[in-house]
């Protein structure tokens, strides 16, 4: 799909290729901290997929209840990071390197999760990242993911021009312009069901949000 978007998404993923060293500081905050635990009251199993899995602060906790866990991420810095986290630990899990945005998967899964990347990915490219999506989620399957809801606005410098950026500074002084959207949960809910999904979009932590949604209007085959 070429709609101009491309130099701004190619940025946030050189963005997060840069960040990678410093991205796990975020969790040192609490509120980050408290919500990994979040996973734990949430439907994941079987066969998962998660999709843009940083440094792996989730694949951990993903792969203790996973009987099969693949992860991927557009940045190898990230992988790196998320590899050596799950060595560490003595976990194992198949690290992919994929750019989301023009990424098809090529086998289903019973669990697709991601947490933190709904909101970097533009309204222009929603359907087209929730068919790629269905296409990885197995008949009977979910998916499962976790993000930042319309309380961290607040939080960040949201970018002129109407583009549903927000611009960030990293340790070098270099500032950055990544898509950021402040899903609200109805709202979601509604434009997920627009595409065949019925899913249930919550409130959870300070400030974020969880969603559970399955495949009802369209067949996972199709
Ligand atoms: C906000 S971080 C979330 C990381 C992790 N899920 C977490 O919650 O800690 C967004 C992730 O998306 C990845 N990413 C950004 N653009 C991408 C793209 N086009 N394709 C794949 N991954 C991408 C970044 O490398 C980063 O790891």
């Amino acid at each position: 799909m070429r709609d101009g978007l491309e130099p701004l998404l190619d940025g946030q993923l050189a963005y997060y290729r840069a960040r990678a060293p410093e991205y796990d500081e975020v969790y040192g905050q609490r509120s980050f901290s408290a919500l990994t635990g979040v996973l734990d009251e949430l439907p994941v199993g079987g066969d998962v997929l998660e999709l843009a899995c940083g440094t792996g602060q989730w694949t951990v906790r993903l792969a203790g209840r996973a009987a099969r866990l693949t992860a991927v991420d557009g940045a190898p810095e990230m992988l790196d990071i998320a590899r050596r986290r799950l060595r560490d630990e003595g976990l194992t899990a198949t690290f992919e390197q994929a750019d989301l945005f023009r990424w098809r998967p090529s086998r289903r899964y019973d669990t697709v999760f991601f947490a933190f990347w709904l909101s970097h990915v533009p309204p222009q490219r929603f359907a087209g990242f929730w068919s790629a999506v269905a296409d990885a989620v197995r008949p009977g399957g979910r998916v499962v993911f976790v993000d930042t809801g319309t309380a961290e606005r607040v939080t960040e410098r949201v970018a002129p021009g109407g583009r549903d950026t927000v611009l960030r500074r990293l340790r070098d002084g270099s500032e950055h312009e990544v898509v950021k959207l402040f899903h609200d949960t109805a709202g979601l809910a509604a434009d997920l069901s627009k595409l065949g999904w019925t899913a249930q979009v919550d409130p959870t932590g300070e400030g974020f949000i969880r969603g559970v949604a399955t495949l009802t209007g369209r067949s996972a085959t199709d």
